[in-house]
């Protein structure tokens, strides 16, 4: 397992469409395995495999809570969402790729979602609280989708420019 470099605003590999994984082949859990360190490093609750700029449709999530002491790992490959229920909710969210940035959005509070694991077994599954946030966020970042996208023109304009400006200033120093 290795610890990789998140990428993060206002690179443009975030904006590419990932493509879908046709087999698990070891070089699939490698990088799976990566992707949970690297999450649990940053640490985050969610990562999308772009994020450290493999633009394939893989993501790993552990929404155990931090003081927890069992893990719960878990990772989806080529996830879909089958369908979104009407009533929406609104969480808080951030971004390993935007860091240090919070805003509300508004999603669907429950979607219906299928995924193979690692073992390249289908699931069918109800994701519905944090979960539906998380999985909706994280299957965004496969097709080049970031939470700012959610936001007012006026604040997604401000954080880019932010985050545009750091990035000059990183390349100067
Ligand atoms: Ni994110």
């Amino acid at each position: 397992m290795a610890i990789r470099e998140i990428i993060i605003l206002p690179d443009k590999q975030l904006r590419l469409v990932s493509k879908p994984i046709e087999k698990v082949t070891p070089q699939v859990r490698k990088l799976a395995d990566d992707m949970l360190e690297t999450m649990y490093d940053a640490p985050g609750i969610g990562l999308a495999a772009i994020q450290i700029a493999e633009p394939v449709r893989l993501i790993t999530m552990d929404l155990s809570k931090k003081d927890d002491e069992q893990k719960q790992p878990r990772v989806f490959i080529n996830p879909e969402i089958l369908s979104v229920s009407e009533e929406l909710s609104v969480y808080e969210e951030g971004c390993l790729s935007i860091p240090e940035y919070y805003e509300e959005v508004e999603r669907p509070a429950t979607v219906r979602i299928r995924y193979l694991d690692l073992d390249g077994k289908v699931h069918d599954e109800e994701a519905t609280g944090l979960f539906a946030t998380c999985i909706q966020h994280e299957i965004d970042h496969l097709n080049g989708v970031l939470f700012v996208d959610y936001l007012s023109k006026l604040k997604r304009d401000r954080v880019m420019k932010k985050f545009t400006k750091a990035a000059k200033q990183r390349a100067i120093g």
